[in-house]
């Protein structure tokens, strides 16, 4: 008999939980926007969209703005973003993960008081996006040394660090022991979610053991695109699906053992349908 082991870990993490059940909650509600889509699943904003929700780029998308709603989504948003909406005159619901809303405070406090921020993240994921728009002056964005060694300072200038939640901690200390090698000034702040490393930490260890892995994410998600290559790194036979429909069941016949486990943005009932469908294969095979 083979054997399948779930991570404990697959699926929503709290922040996201949090977003998606806030938007359930008011979906039967007339003009109600997320800005953006709620997580990275085109299954969960399919959903959405046909119980009238919508995902809006821009506050100029809102066409009966003094009678609608704007969602924030867990990944959170600049100054600016809110300072629009409320502009407009709509309603804001504020489902910003608690652990982002603490780096805007740290960035918007600490460049507040001249300091110099960089963001250990990739520049161009939204939650970065957000974070960067509440620092009063420039931030700096990095994700590798080559960026590092890119980015002009101020060698007068304190420096905070600060890191996107979903950032790889390896990767994130690496980036901190050379810019303290540049400079004696440095405050360091890891903001990195601890759900992420939990996660990561799990599956590689689940990965080590088992003959497959399979990891669900939607293809935009970069915590699952993390996952995937952490699990690839350990089993060679590491897949990546959205749903269980991107899944070759045959591909898993000569396995003894499985992993599976799923990215913070994947449905439970995506992740239960894999589970039990590879749980049935494993059974019929055997
Ligand atoms: Fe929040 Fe951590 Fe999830 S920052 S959105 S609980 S990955």
């Amino acid at each position: 008999m083979k054997e399948i082991v779930l991570a404990k870990s697959a699926g929503f993490c709290f922040g996201v939980h949090r977003a998606v059940d806030t938007v359930y909650e008011r979906a039967s509600q007339k003009n109600i926007y997320t800005y953006g889509p709620i997580i990275h699943n085109e299954e969960v904003v399919k959903d959405l969209e046909n119980k009238g929700v919508k995902s809006i780029e821009s506050v100029d998308e809102i066409s009966d703005a003094p009678n609608s709603t704007v969602i924030i989504r867990s990944h959170g948003v600049s100054k600016n973003v809110y300072d629009e909406i409320k502009h407009k005159g709509c309603d804001i619901v504020d489902a910003t993960c608690p652990f982002v809303l603490k780096i805007h405070r740290i960035v918007e406090e600490e460049s507040r008081q001249g300091k110099q921020i960089i963001i250990i993240g990739n520049e161009n994921h939204p939650e970065v996006e957000g974070i960067m728009g509440w620092s009063h002056n420039k931030a700096f964005v990095i994700d590798s040394a080559e960026k590092l060694n890119n980015i002009k300072l101020d060698p007068d200038k304190e420096i905070v660090i600060v890191s996107q939640t979903t950032f790889n901690y390896n990767k994130f200390e690496e980036l901190v022991e050379i810019i303290k090698e540049k400079s004696y000034n440095v405050s360091i702040r890891n903001t990195i979610c601890n759900a992420t490393e939990e996660r990561q930490t799990e599956a590689r260890n689940i990965a080590k053991k088992v003959d497959a892995m399979i990891v669900i994410g939607g293809r935009s998600s970069s915590n699952t695109r993390k996952l995937y290559e952490i699990c690839k790194g350990e089993c060679e036979n590491t897949f990546y699906i959205q749903t269980l429909d991107d899944l070759e069941l045959e591909k898993l016949k000569k396995a003894d053992s499985i992993g599976i486990t799923a990215g913070a943005s994947t449905p439970n009932n995506i992740i239960e349908e894999v589970y039990t469908n590879v749980r049935e294969f494993c059974r019929d095979v055997s």
